[in-house]
């Protein structure tokens, strides 16, 4: 099995703390920051926006893996300076230009992932999996941070990860968002998930342990 990697969830990083967290990142080789990009109406709240992100690459190199929780995200896509190495996630719902927004993210040279909120069935995702390099599974309700994992999520990772096998599409990673806690991700990275977006539940948790360890306790139970 492949390593996993790991993807810091930026709504979850103070702003007064932000260059003592890039210096733990940068020390860790942390594989990306993840940005919940949240327009209020596909989700009850608004997070991070194009000043934010805009600020955010001039310190620092780590690579950006968008998440788009927005209605209609083909147009705001535009909006973000999207880069080679990035890692791009747009939803399947409220979206009808899906095939537009995956060639939108390719030719900017990112990888391209579909997210899916908890209840909608991974089947919908058939005609795009040869287009795409992953699916992001939801572990929780978009929108906040700090949420319970909801239980029935847990089989749907391990479900679609027999359902990619038979499909022969086992090459896309799996990313799993919402309260992944250090064990949850061990768990997680047994069911067949990659990628884990680490926010209060791991990396934030408690400002007593320096974030590098937290780093090091998730890359040891997902290896
Ligand atoms: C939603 C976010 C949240 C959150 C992750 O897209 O990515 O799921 O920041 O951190 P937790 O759930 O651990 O607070
Ligand atoms: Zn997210």
């Amino acid at each position: 099995m492949n390593k996993g990697k790991i993807s810091a969830s930026m709504m979850c990083a103070s702003l007064d703390k932000i260059f003592y967290y890039l210096a733990e990142f940068k020390k860790s080789n942390l594989e990306f920051l993840h940005l919940d990009i949240m327009d209020g109406e596909f989700v009850p709240n608004l997070a991070l926006g194009t000043d934010y992100v805009t600020s955010l690459r001039r310190i620092t190199e780590i690579p950006f893996d968008f998440h788009f929780l927005v209605n209609e995200p083909l147009k705001k896509l535009s909006w973000f300076d999207i880069r080679k190495g990035d890692q791009v996630t747009f939803h399947y719902e409220n979206n009808s230009e899906i095939d537009a927004c995956i060639d939108y993210v390719k030719e900017k040279g990112a990888s391209v992932l579909i997210a899916l909120n908890p209840e909608t069935d991974y089947h919908v995702l058939k005609p795009y999996l040869n287009k795409i390099d992953g699916i992001l599974v939801m572990m929780v309700s978009p929108g906040f941070a700090g949420q319970k994992m909801l239980p029935f999520t847990i089989n749907k990772v391990e479900q679609i990860r027999d359902y990619l096998e038979q499909k022969n599409n086992s090459n896309l990673i799996i990313e799993v968002d919402g309260n992944i806690t250090i064990e949850k991700a061990q768990l997680l990275y047994q069911k067949g998930a990659n990628v884990f977006v680490a926010g209060s539940s791991s990396l934030f948790h408690n400002s007593e342990v320096p974030v590098s360890d937290m780093i090091d306790k998730m890359r040891d139970v997902i290896k």
